[in-house]
């Protein structure tokens, strides 16, 4: 949530953090900003801020605005509306100092009123005002120092970058809880909270750890604790390439990273395959076969749609390995006070690996003793760092706001783990080849679905005219209807509710009339039956019903047909025609598929 980017080197600088600003949006995009170091005679820092994206920023910069070392943001709005005064970077009075900030300051309110009473002036509704102030009144020699003494002063998570008017050979920068990323280039230094600002002119790069701070000069770094201490925070290599952050011809990133999905299963799949003994190799996780078996219970922690890849993760763990297990929102999960048991194995599941009702979730875990695994895309990421072992999803860099391609890479990497855990159990020869010839099948089979968009899309425009949509399932269709609705909601602004299908009669059937459409999940598995009576049930009341299944459903009024693969894997398949429905609806509709109205990439706030 919110993006920051900074630049320090030879080069101009806006142009630099303009781009790096265009690369963050998708983590926040209320309003955007930029503070420089002017150079020349007159030197100190200028900036330049205005509400709304990117570009609206860029039609604003004054004329003269040039200089080779600067801080910017693109924000997601906590405190404050989203406008140009609360935009980011935030000044003291003197314009000496200038911040950018991403996370929460929980201790803003009682710092306010302390600096009002010294005398200091706010202009903005912002938290991270109190941290300008803070800077500039610290008489400490030093910018380090500076900044150590005005962080020592706040409670809550920040990731941030400094510049200081009497200090422009450096910018200072300092992380607790929010991602801070240093790129190192040649004789020119950059940093950001995401590498996507960076690829395109370094992949190599040091991620600062919680209470680490750092000094960026255009040809050197210097890595220290918030108490002073040195650090040697040792750079590595970004795996994602530049490229893989652009659009790639298509006319959102939805859309690209939809048909991705072949690609990305294939990643998700290799190497870990082992025909030999019908099983699964998952070089991270850090569990032996004695550990696996021990294990009791599976309990499943994420948020959104990574909650709903839980789910499905949940039965696959329970129907391979038969171990029980449940998935439940991690933001739930977290202010309850849940009892912590040493033989559950827990796993937290997270696209950005940022989320902090997630990551919150797995400290409170650990604290306690138990063993948590993550199931992550962002390698290096804050809950891949936090957990004891896991499972990379190996989608590529997702950057809509929608996630589609990563829900589907974490429901393949949850098959794995099933088989997994299933083989160090009692799933036998036989039916661990099974699972793997339909694991193999997978990349084909999204080919299949995906060259079926043009009927999608035709269902789509017809049922964009809905106020309301309501999407059935039944257990493992159950989580598949609950992501759909998700999509759906999120990208089109149409309500949507889920139900499991046979919950209809209990309630929601009352709903049910042709201006409230039905999508549902009809798999060709045990419950074809009772999925095919719950369609009667909508008839009879007069509801439009689109299917999706392995068959032309009759009751239906339209059905997308999907290729089928193991029972137990179906539900890896079923929810792909509804991202594109969700996508061409949204697009009938004329919707901001990328960036969704009040949403943001990675919620790094409560
Ligand atoms: C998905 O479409 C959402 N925008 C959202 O629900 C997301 O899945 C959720 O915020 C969790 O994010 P994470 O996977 O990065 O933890």
């Amino acid at each position: 949530m919110c993006g920051i980017v900074g630049y320090i080197g030879k080069r101009d600088v806006a142009p630099l953090l303009l781009e790096g600003l265009q690369r963050l949006e998708y983590r926040g995009y209320d309003s955007a900003g930029i503070a420089l170091h002017a150079g020349g005679k007159t030197g100190g820092l200028k900036s330049a801020k205005a509400k709304g994206r990117v570009r609206e920023l860029e039609s604003r910069l004054p004329k003269r605005f040039n200089g080779t070392t600067g801080i910017a943001h693109t924000r997601w709005a906590t405190h404050g509306a989203p406008n140009d005064v609360n935009a980011h970077p935030h000044l003291d009075a003197d314009e000496k100092v200038a911040v950018v900030h991403n996370g929460i300051i929980d201790n803003a309110a009682d710092l306010r009123t302390r600096l009002t009473a010294e005398g200091f002036v706010f202009v903005s509704d912002t938290d991270t005002e109190v941290l300008a102030h803070l800077i500039a009144r610290s008489e400490a020699g030093t910018l380090e120092e500076k900044v150590r003494e005005a962080v020592g002063h706040i409670e809550g998570t920040y990731g941030i970058a400094v510049l200081h008017a009497d200090f422009p050979d450096r910018i200072v920068v300092a992380r607790n809880g929010s991602p801070v990323v240093l790129g190192i280039g040649e004789k020119e230094m950059f940093v950001s909270s995401d590498v996507a600002a960076l690829v395109s002119h370094t992949r190599q790069v040091v991620t600062l750890d919680d209470g680490e701070m750092a000094t960026l000069r255009a040809d050197d770094y210097r890595t220290y604790t918030t108490e002073g201490s040195s650090t040697s925070a040792q750079p590595t290599t970004v795996e994602w390439e530049a490229e893989s952050y652009d659009m790639g011809g298509h006319d959102t990133y939805m859309h690209k990273e939809i048909h991705e999905q072949a690609d990305a299963v294939d990643r998700a799949l290799r190497g870990r395959i082992d025909d030999r003994f019908s099983t699964v190799h998952l070089g991270g996780l850090n569990l032996d076969a004695r550990d696996a078996r021990a294990v009791r219970r599976v309990k499943i922690l994420g948020c959104g749609t990574s909650y709903h890849a839980g789910q499905i993760g949940a039965q696959m763990i329970e129907e391979l390995a038969r171990i029980p297990a449940d998935a439940e929102p991690a933001s739930e999960f977290r202010y309850r006070n849940p009892v912590v048991d040493p033989d559950t194995l827990y796993i937290a599941v997270s696209q950005s690996g940022e989320t902090y009702d997630v990551l919150a979730a797995v400290q409170e875990l650990k604290r306690k003793g138990a063993r948590v695994l993550g199931l992550v895309n962002v390698v290096g990421s804050a809950i891949a760092r936090e957990t004891d072992g896991g499972i990379y999803v190996h989608a590529g860099p997702e950057v809509c706001v929608v996630s589609t391609k990563c829900f589907t890479n974490m429901v393949v990497s949850f098959g794995l783990l099933a088989l997994h855990l299933g083989r160090t159990r009692d799933l036998s020869v036989a039916d661990g080849k099974r699972i793997i010839e339909g694991l193999r099948k997978l990349p084909g089979q999204i080919e299949e679905i995906l060259a079926n968009e043009a009927q999608i899309e035709e269902l789509a425009k017809e049922y964009a005219e809905a106020k309301s949509m309501m999407f059935i399932g039944r257990v493992r269709g159950y989580p598949v209807a609950r992501e759909a609705s998700l999509k759906l909601k999120e990208v089109s602004y149409i309500h949507a509710e889920a139900y499991p299908a046979s919950e209809l009669k209990h309630g929601p059937l009352a709903l049910i009339e042709p201006a409230m459409p039905t999508v549902a999940i009809v798999p060709d598995d045990e419950l074809l039956e009772k999925n095919r009576a719950a369609l009667e049930e909508i008839k009879a009341r007069s509801g439009r019903i689109l299917a999706v299944a392995h068959q032309v459903q009759e009751k239906a009024d339209h059905t997308i047909v999907v290729p089928k693969n193991e029972d137990e894997l179906d539900a890896i398949l079923m929810g792909i025609p509804l991202q594109l429905f969700a996508y061409y609806t949204a697009k009938a509709m004329g919707r901001d598929i990328d960036k969704p109205r009040n949403l943001a990439k990675s919620v790094t706030v409560e």
